[in-house]
């Protein structure tokens, strides 16, 4: 689309993967921000269930994931009065255009992406860069549990394809996302420089605070919906007893003292966690726990993410009791996205050199 075609409003897509119940590091990095778009934007919001089958799943469990990952956005504040909400599997164009993308992307620039590289190695492989440039793919026998599929590399083309087919002017992520824009970025110009200008190129939005909410178990890690450890996480419909017994058996450290820093790592994760969930800053709450134990900052911390979740799950049973709602919320999501990525898609197989089809 022309810029000069461009509606009024900003265009926002931003997306999560149903592949499981979302965490809180979702919701504060994530959907919390993404709810108070929704009256300076046109913003669209997938749930992107082609992305999840890169890894291994079930498919009754992908399908109960997906309908409860749309009732958890709207639990979070997407009215979906106020914006698109789609199943991404339900608008043709997503792996089309990553198709014509994906002809435009270097293997090499897939093998670089941190995120691959991480989640090739839970399988048993490496990714390391050899002398002439060239990527090495190599398994450690004894720990390879499995191939590495190649919709795991070509991952972050889809991803750019979720965003480009809408030609969004933001894209609001957690920091772990960085990466794939910065690739989503380089496709958009390189495209446009090829055959002359037609995607927008994309701004990420990155909050300030919470960007980045670690494991519980592990804060050298982002926390995670698919990590093994049943303490390390923090889900958004965990009942507040559970909320209490993970953040109580957090990893912290030995010396006593209740500050920010980076060889903080567990305490710091809880004072961010504190401030995302408290409002008030970390700077206030360090002052305020001065002199105190870990105990009483980690009970501070679970009331104040109980309280927060609470009237979000409320709201979440709700839904969940009205399938005939939610998908009707589908249905109209899916038709407001399908129309644009027509548009674009069909402005992209002209620019390509598809035939036309007759009409
Ligand atoms: P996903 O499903 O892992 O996460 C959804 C959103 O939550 C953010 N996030 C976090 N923020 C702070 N702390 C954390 N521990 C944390 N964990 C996750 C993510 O940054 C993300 O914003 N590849 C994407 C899904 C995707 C997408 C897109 C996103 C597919 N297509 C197009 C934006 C635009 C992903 O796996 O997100």
């Amino acid at each position: 689309m022309k810029k000069t075609e461009k509606p009024e409003k900003p265009v926002i897509l931003t997306c999560a993967q149903p592949s499981g119940v979302l965490t809180l590091g979702n919701y504060l990095g994530a959907l919390r921000n993404w709810a108070t778009l929704l009256d300076t934007a046109e913003c669209f919001f997938g749930i992107v269930d082609m992305h999840s089958i890169t890894a291994k799943n079930v498919p009754a469990e992908l399908r109960k994931n997906s309908i409860s990952c749309l009732a958890q956005y709207i639990a979070c504040g997407m009215d979906p009065e106020r914006c698109h909400l789609f199943m991404q599997s339900h608008v043709i164009g997503h792996t089309e255009l990553a198709w014509v993308l994906g002809c435009q992307t270097p293997i090499g620039d897939l093998q670089r992406m941190t995120q691959f590289k991480e989640k090739a190695a839970k399988l048993g492989f490496s990714v390391t860069e050899g002398e002439d440039n060239g990527m090495r793919f190599s398994h450690d026998g004894a720990r390879a549990q499995a191939s590495v599929n190649s919709g795991l590399l070509f991952y972050p083309v889809l991803m750019a394809a979720d965003i480009l087919l809408y030609n969004a002017d933001q894209v609001p992520v957690g920091d772990d996302q960085r990466q794939h824009l910065e690739l989503c970025r380089d496709l958009a110009r390189r495209f446009n420089h090829n055959y002359s200008d037609t995607f927008t190129v994309p701004e990420p939005l990155i909050p300030k605070q919470a960007a980045r909410i670690r494991s519980l178990q592990a804060p050298e890690k982002k926390m995670s919906k698919s990590d093994d450890d049943p303490l390390a996480t923090l889900y958004l419909l965990d009942p507040p007893k559970l909320i209490r017994k993970k953040i109580m058996s957090a990893v912290t450290d030995s010396d006593g003292e209740i500050r920010f820093g980076t060889d903080k790592p567990g305490i710091s994760n809880l004072l961010q966690i504190l401030a995302a969930t408290g409002g008030e800053s970390i700077e206030t709450l360090v002052h305020s726990f001065e002199g105190k134990g870990y105990a009483e900052l980690k009970s501070a911390t679970a009331d104040s993410v109980v309280a927060l979740l609470e009237p979000v799950q409320k709201r979440y049973e709700e839904l969940m009791a009205d399938k005939g709602y939610l998908e009707s919320v589908l249905k109209v999501g899916a038709e407001a996205a399908q129309q644009r990525a027509y548009r674009t898609l069909s402005k992209v197989y002209r620019k390509v050199g598809f035939y036309p089809r007759a009409r």
